[in-house]
């Protein structure tokens, strides 16, 4: 199969069969009839593995294995597998009742492509072993299961727990269940009655249904297609349709059958579920009940319609499996034979149709049309004019990546329409993911969710209603969406980019990517790598591909990739972004590595040649990943590990430098883990990267990384030691611990003053400010700043100068020496002017505008805050933008400007959920609830301010909870709530 000739990772369910009893057979009998007898065995079992869409993969003496999910994939293959695996007995006692089957069934990832020196496909892996070894242990004539399988079969397949099993050459016990028997018929997702509500397609209802009624009030027939992929939400709206329809006032009665996916039934068979359904004919009533019923009815309609009962009757009993073999055929033929009574039938169904829609209006659903054969395609096209003047509409529903298809069954024409479904619009897709979580988590009601993390898992999942329930239930299944105080949040960014994916996603998605050609699969799978966003360039460079916009267009046409406006990630874009993590997982380890280094080396290239910064955080990561997996792989390249070493601490500054303390931390840590051959540049990252572990608070892994920097740093730096030892001074006093922080800060003053630095105590001076200011005492920071102050002045040209003022001025501020604070903050800012400090001038501005709301001047707060707004956005600092617009804010409430106040508040509350800021979280929300308060709601503000609370839990300022406190005791004073205000205010002053 060229198309699958490349390596890849896929998911694939393998099934061992091994036939019990055949040594024992062989040794009795001559080798001529042994081989005779072999061949009688497989020549049953090959196709019965291929009528449900499996590939054997090879056959060694009496042993079978067979593989679904390669070269192939579909959504469903541990479903096909299982029920081709419980076909396999009884297909080989047709051959000889003595023979057994021992079969073994598992599913798992493997390297699929051409293996070892035959270059013959086939896949390897774990999975295949344990296979093998299921079968093994199975009884004679069972089917052994394994734990994956069992779990994406277990709505379809009945089991038995066999246990846990020891199997040969397994370090860990293998879970084996017996599968006792498959739901008779492979059932698509079909009306499923789900517990979310319909979102968003009110339109298409709406248009669908007056489409519906204006045809069934003219008579007229009508086929209508609705296609779209899949998942998307073609059988959910038919649903909704039909109960429409079908509920009071009933204006139609409606038909339904579906298109089964592969196995044993013919090509007209969803014709047959209607007339069933139609007639009242219920397959699951004895044959004989089956056989009256039909007679009885079709009496009726042979008298509505004109026809001969007893004709009808055999053409319907054939259609519908009733009528006895021999009787066929039952009339004599004019034409081919085997078309005429196919003809016949047909003619027979429309007639049941005619009859019915005399009744009362037909709506006729056909779901899952892209698995219909083609006589049943054939069939749909001719109804508008067999069934001309009746009120019938004919909706089929189908996906529409299959395109070679839709000639037939779509496009307009004499009564025939199309209609594509498009993705949930963003507001109807996290409407669905807050219903859902709300049905999964422990507390009542809707789930709440911060806008950024709900973008993350809308944007994840593409507006496809089918892939946010799995990515949903999968995400929470796992922890990775976990609820704290009745709110929803992701965890920590896990490593890397090998997120897990859950299976149902994967091979759904893997189903679209494996039909693609060969030529814009390459391009999938390069445009994966560097993520959700690429650039046409650079996958046309590495990809090698000759036509890349005729690629990249039929990619865009076949809704996997679009074109995007270019904002420095790329110029396309793939639709979904498990699209491209499903095309990621499955390529080998060793390819992505190589891949990533390319696409770094890219990087570089273009943004020098085009004179702008690289994207320095990309780089980052493409250099780190192609590090890391090259290793796992047990390659490695030194000069690639230096530049994602730099590439990384680049970041790891940028993002400090831009308060992004959480990115921070993961570049930083990142670059440790990579490490570096320079043992010096090993040790500032480490006294960098404990910085970021101080300011985020995270203390245990600031006090570790401070100790293992004091211990390598030794005594030949001892700067760094002095610098470690002030550290451990901060963490300590953070902790509480105010003796050894004492001791640590007179040991750092030390080492300072002996190595005759004054920039090193200065340092110091900064830090033991910070840290008293930290845990609530700025009284006791105030005399370290004016020696930090005193000793800058000493150093006279400082660059950091400003910095140190800054500090001071903050300190007085927080004191309440306003007087004080307002002189050293405006020299401050001057100093940091001239040595070209644009933080500390805008830090300076910013704690100038608070003093002036103090003073009550709100209107020149506003003035100053909205101008530091934009000179923040302009210089890239989110974190300085929201501060100050939540100051803004502030000011508005002062002007009883509440309902600005409470937009802006609100929209800074977004920006720094997405920055995962908790101070500015508390605070934006601070000024929420008061503005909600003065307004007379009470309620938000409460409401508002129990988020606050929660959000300042993972504050490293202590007395920010105070000042929430004391606005929830002023609320409940508004409320007249008088012992609940007094509690509070008393919370608020301890
Ligand atoms: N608008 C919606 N609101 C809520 N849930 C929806 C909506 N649309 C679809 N769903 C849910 O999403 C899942 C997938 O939808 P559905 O089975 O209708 O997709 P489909 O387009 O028919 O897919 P396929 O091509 O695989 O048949 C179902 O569980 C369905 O209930
Ligand atoms: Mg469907």
């Amino acid at each position: 199969m060229a198309e699958a000739a490349a390596e890849e990772r896929r998911i694939v369910t393998v099934v061992f069969a091994d036939i019990e009893g055949f040594t024992a057979l062989a040794e009795r009998r001559d080798p001529e009839s042994v081989k005779e007898l072999l061949d009688a065995c497989f020549g049953r079992l090959v196709p019965v593995i291929a009528t449900f869409g499996g590939h054997v993969d090879k056959i060694i003496g009496d042993e079978l294995m067979a593989v679904f999910g390669a070269p192939i994939a579909h959504e469903d293959d541990p479903e096909r597998a299982v029920r081709a695996a419980l076909a396999l007995a009884p297909a080989l006692d047709e051959v000889d009742p003595l023979l057994r089957l021992r079969v073994g069934v598992n599913t798992g990832e493997v390297m699929a492509g051409a293996v070892g020196p035959s270059l013959g496909y086939t896949v390897t892996g774990d999975v295949v072993n344990t296979a093998h070894r299921l079968a093994a242990e199975a009884d004679p004539g069972e089917v052994l299961v394994g734990e994956r399988t069992r779990h994406a079969t277990a709505a379809r397949v009945a089991y038995e727990l066999r246990g846990d099993l020891d199997l040969r050459g397994k370090r860990d016990k293998v879970r084996a269940w017996v599968a006792k028997g498959a739901m008779a018929r492979p059932m698509h997702r079909g009306p499923d009655g789900s517990a979310s509500p319909l979102v968003g397609r009110a339109r298409e209802v709406a248009e669908i249904r007056n489409q519906v009624a204006a045809a069934m009030a003219d008579r007229r027939v009508e086929v209508l297609a609705v296609v779209g992929e899949a998942g998307i939400g073609k059988t959910r709206l038919a649903t909704e349709l039909a109960v429409l329809l079908a509920t009071k006032p009933a204006t139609a009665q409606v038909l339904w059958a579906s298109c089964p996916p592969y196995g044993p039934g013919g090509d007209l068979n969803p014709l047959a579920d209607l007339v069933r359904a139609g007639l009242g004919v219920a397959p699951s009533a004895e044959r004989g009940t089956q056989e009256r019923l039909l007679a009885e009815r079709v009496q009726a309609v042979a008298a509505t319609t004109g026809t001969d009962a007893a004709l009808l009757r055999s053409r319907l009993g054939l259609l519908l499996g009733l009528a006895p073999v021999s009787s066929r055929p039952v009339e004599p033929e004019t034409g081919p034979a085997r078309a005429g009574v196919t003809e016949q039938q047909l003619g027979a169904f429309c007639t049941v149709l005619a009859h019915l829609a005399g009744i009362r209006p037909l709506l006729v659903v056909i779901d899952d049309l892209h698995w219909a054969g083609p006589g049943l395609l054939r069939f749909l096209a001719q109804v508008p004019d067999r069934l001309a003047g009746h009120p019938i509409v004919v909706l089929g529903l189908a996906r529409d990546d299959l395109l070679e298809r839709r000639s037939v069954l779509v496009g307009a024409g004499h009564g025939r329409s199309t209609r594509t479904l498009e993705p949930l619009a963003p507001d109807a897709a996290s409407e669905l993911v807050l219903t859902l979580l709300g049905s999964l988590g422990d507390h009542d009601g809707p789930a709440r969710m911060g806008p950024a993390a709900l973008d993350r898992l809308v944007t994840a999942a593409g507006g496809n209603p089918l892939l946010v329930d799995q990515l949903v239930r999968y995400l929470v299944e796992t922890g990775t969406l976990f609820e704290r105080g009745g709110r929803w949040q992701w965890t920590a960014d896990p490593a890397g980019n090998e997120a897990d994916l859950p299976d149902g996603v994967r091979s759904l998605i893997g189903a679209r990517l494996d039909v693609l050609p060969v030529d814009e699969r390459l391009v999938v799978s390069y445009a994966a790598v560097f993520g959700r966003r690429f650039w046409r360039d650079a996958v046309a460079d590495l990809s090698g591909v000759p036509d890349i916009d005729t690629l990249l267009e039929r990619l865009a046409g076949r809704g996997l990739t679009q074109p995007i406006p270019d904002v420095g990630y790329g110029d396309h874009a793939f639709r979904h972004v498990l699209t491209r993590d499903v095309a990621y997982a499955s390529l080998p380890i060793g390819d992505r590595a190589t891949r990533h280094a390319r696409v770094a080396i890219w990087l570089e290239r273009r943004f020098e040649a085009v004179h702008d910064p690289a994207p320095i955080a990309q780089l980052a990561h493409h250099y780190e990943r192609a590090v890391v997996l090259a290793r796992a792989v047990d390659h490695t390249d030194p000069g690639l590990s230096e530049a994602a070493f730099s590439a990384l601490v680049r970041a790891g500054r940028d993002a400090h430098h831009r308060h992004g303390l959480g990115r921070a931390d993961h570049w930083y840590r990142r670059a440790r883990d990579l490490g570096s051959f320079d043992p010096d540049q090993m040790l500032d990252v480490a006294a960098e990267h404990g910085t970021v572990l101080l300011e985020l608070r995270q203390l245990d892994a600031a006090r570790d990384a401070f100790e293992e920097l004091h211990r390598r740093a030794g005594s030949h730096r001892p700067a760094v030691q002095a610098t470690a030892a002030a550290h451990l001074g901060a963490v300590a006093r953070l902790v509480g611990d105010v003796e050894l922080a004492r001791e640590r800060f007179e040991l750092a003053a030390a080492m300072w003053r002996v190595l005759g630095d004054v920039r090193g105590q200065i340092d110091m001076l900064r830090l033991q400010g910070w840290s008293e200011i930290t845990v609530g005492r700025a009284r006791a920071a105030l005399p370290r700043f004016q020696q930090a102050v005193a000793l800058e002045e000493q150093l006279g040209q400082s660059p950091r100068r400003g910095e140190t003022l800054q500090y001071l001025g903050w300190c007085e501020f927080l004191t309440g020496e306003s007087e004080a604070a307002r002189a050293h903050l405006w020299a401050g800012m001057s100093h940091a002017h001239d040595a070209d400090d644009q933080s500390s001038v805008r830090w300076c501005f910013g704690l100038l505008a608070l003093i002036l709301l103090q003073a009550g001047r709100a209107s020149l707060c506003l003035d100053v805050s909205r101008n530091l707004r934009a000179v923040s956005s302009r210089s890239g600092d989110p974190w300085g933008e929201w501060t100050s617009a939540t100051l803004e804010a502030s000011a508005l409430v002062s002007l009883d400007r509440l309902d600005e106040a409470a937009a802006l508040a609100g929209e800074a509350e977004n920006r720094f959920e997405e920055l995962e800021e908790p101070w500015g979280l508390a605070l934006s929300r601070l000024v929420q609830a008061q503005a909600a308060r003065l307004s007379g709601a009470l309620d938000t503000a409460r409401a508002v301010l129990s988020q606050a609370l929660e959000s300042s839990r993972d504050l490293p300022y202590v007395g920010e909870d105070a000042r929430l406190v004391a606005e929830l005791a002023r609320v409940e004073l508004d409320a007249g709530r008088h012992p609940e205000a007094e509690r509070h205010a008393r919370g608020a002053l301890a």
